[in-house]
C-alpha cells in the first residue's frame, strides 16, 4: 500500500527527531514489500508564525485532510507567547480532525534505566487512553475586572445564582475556565479503551477521575463508564481518583493494563507515565480519530535548550512512527520498528545523553534504520 504522510517537524528539537523518525520509516519501506510512504512537508510552528502571522490556515487544513496520517515533531518556541502555538497548531489539529483519543503506551523496554527501584520491563506495560477533545481543553472561560455599576450588579447575581460564589467583582479580578464533557465524547473514549483492552488481551480497565470533587463533569463520566463496561463482562473494571493514581503508578505499575481518563488528567499522568518508562525521550503518543486523519507525535515538547545540538533522543518519535504504521494497518512494518528499537536498547551501545550515553540523535536514528534494513 502507498500512504501519504503529512510531516510537521515544528519547533525546537522537532525537526531533529522527525528527521530520524522518517529515516526509520523509509527503512521499513525497503524491507516490507509493497509498502510505500510519501512524505509531504508542512511548515507550521513558531518560525512560520513569526514570518507570516499564520498558524494553520484553512487551506492547510484542507490539504492535511487529504493525507493518510500526520507525523508531528514538537511545538513551542520561546519567542512566541506561551499558548499561541499550542492552541493554534497542536490543539487546533486535534480538535479540527476530531482526534478524540490520545493513546499513550507506557512500556518499559529492556535495557532502559527505570527510576523505580525493583521494577522490570514486565512490570510496566500498559496503555493510557486519554480523551482528547473535551474537558478543560475546550477553551471556554474568561477574565473580568473593572465593570460599570450596572454590569457589576448583573455579574454579582450571575456568580451568586449560577456558581454560588460571593465575589467582589468590583475590586477583585477573577478568571474562570469551564470543563465540558459530553455523553457522546465520553462514551467513544471509554468504548475505545475497552476495545483496546480486548484487542491487546488486557484484562482490566481503570477509569481515572476526580468525581468526589468535580461531581458534575466526572459524575457523568462515571455513569457512562459503568454503562459501557456492561458490554465487556470479561474485563475487570475499577475507578481511581487522579491523585491516588499518581501514587499507584509509582508503587504498583504492574497493576495497570488499560487506563482511561479525561483530557486534563490524562495530560498530567502521562508525563508521570513517561518517567516510569525511562523518560520523555522514550514516550510516543497517537492522536487518533478512528474514522479520520490521525496524528502521531512524541509526547515531549520542543526542548529549546537542546535545539540544534543533535542530542535529543529520537526514540519517542521513532516509536510514534511505529504507532502510525500500526494504525495504518501495516503491522509487519510496525513490528519491525519495535523489535529493532528493542534490540538497540538492549545492546545499549548507542544511546543519547538522557539515557546515560553519548550518542547523537542521528547516530541513534542511523543505527536503528541500518539494523532494520538488515531484517529482510
Ligand atoms: C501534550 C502537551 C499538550 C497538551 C500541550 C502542548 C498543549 O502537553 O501533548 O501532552 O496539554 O495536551
Ligand atoms: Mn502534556
Amino acid at each position: 500500500m502507498k500512504y501519504k504522510i503529512a510531516v510537521i517537524p515544528g519547533d525546537g528539537i522537532g525537526p531533529e527527531v522527525i528527521r530520524e523518525g522518517i529515516k526509520v520509516l523509509r527503512a521499513t519501506t525497503e524491507v516490507v514489500s509493497g509498502l510505500d510512504l510519501e512524505f509531504v512537508n508542512f511548515p507550521y510552528g513558531g518560525e512560520h508564525y513569526l514570518k507570516t502571522g499564520e498558524l494553520v490556515p484553512q487551506e492547510g487544513l484542507d490539504r492535511l485532510a487529504e493525507m493518510d496520517a500526520i507525523y508531528l515533531g514538537a511545538l513551542g518556541d520561546p519567542r512566541v507567547q506561551t499558548g499561541i502555538l499550542e492552541q493554534g497548531v497542536l490543539l487546533k489539529l486535534r480538535f479540527y480532525f476530531e482526534q478524540y483519543i490520545n493513546l499513550r503506551p507506557i512500556k518499559l523496554y529492556p535495557g532502559v534505566p527505570c527510576p523505580l527501584r525493583d521494577k522490570r520491563p514486565e512490570d510496566i506495560d500498559f496503555y493510557v487512553v486519554r480523551e482528547n477533545t473535551e474537558d478543560f481543553y475546550v477553551g471556554i472561560g474568561g477574565r473580568a475586572k473593572g465593570h460599570s455599576h450596572a454590569q457589576l450588579e448583573v455579574l454579582r447575581s450571575i456568580y451568586k445564582a449560577k456558581f454560588g460564589l460571593d465575589i467582589d467583582v468590583d475590586r477583585d479580578e477573577i478568571a474562570y475556565q469551564i470543563g465540558v464533557v459530553s455523553r457522546k465524547g465520553t462514551e467513544r473514549a471509554i468504548r475505545y479503551a475497552f476495545e483496546l483492552a480486548r484487542k491487546k488481551g488486557k484484562k482490566r480497565v481503570t477509569s481515572v477521575d476526580k468525581a468526589n470533587v468535580l461531581t458534575h463533569v466526572y459524575g457523568l463520566w462515571r455513569e457512562v463508564f459503568e454503562k459501557v463496561a456492561k458490554g465487556y463482562p470479561e474485563i475487570e473494571t475499577e475507578f481511581a481518583f487522579v491523585d491516588a493514581i499518581t501514587m499507584w503508578f509509582i508503587k504498583n505499575p504492574e497493576w495497570y493494563q488499560v487506563v482511561v481518563t479525561p483530557n486534563m488528567f490524562g495530560d498530567i499522568i502521562t508525563d508521570l507515565g513517561a518517567m516510569i518508562q525511562g523518560g520523555l525521550g522514550l514516550a510516543p503518543g497517537g492522536n487518533i480519530n478512528p474514522d479520520g486523519v490521525s496524528m502521531f507525535e512524541p509526547i515531549h515538547g520542543s526542548a529549546p535548550k537542546h535545539t540544534g545540538k543533535n542530542v535529543a533522543n529520537p526514540i519517542a518519535t521513532i516509536l510514534a512512527g511505529q504507532m502510525m504504521l500500526e494504525h495504518l494497518g501495516e503491522v509487519e512494518a510496525a513490528n519491525k520498528v519495535e523489535q529493532t528499537v528493542v534490540e538497540v536498547l538492549k545492546e545499549g551501545k548507542v544511546k543519547t545523553r538522557d539515557m546515560g550515553g553519548r550518542s547523537s540523535t542521528s547516530e541513534v536514528g542511523d543505527t536503528i534504520a541500518m539494523k532494520l534494513k538488515g531484517k529482510q
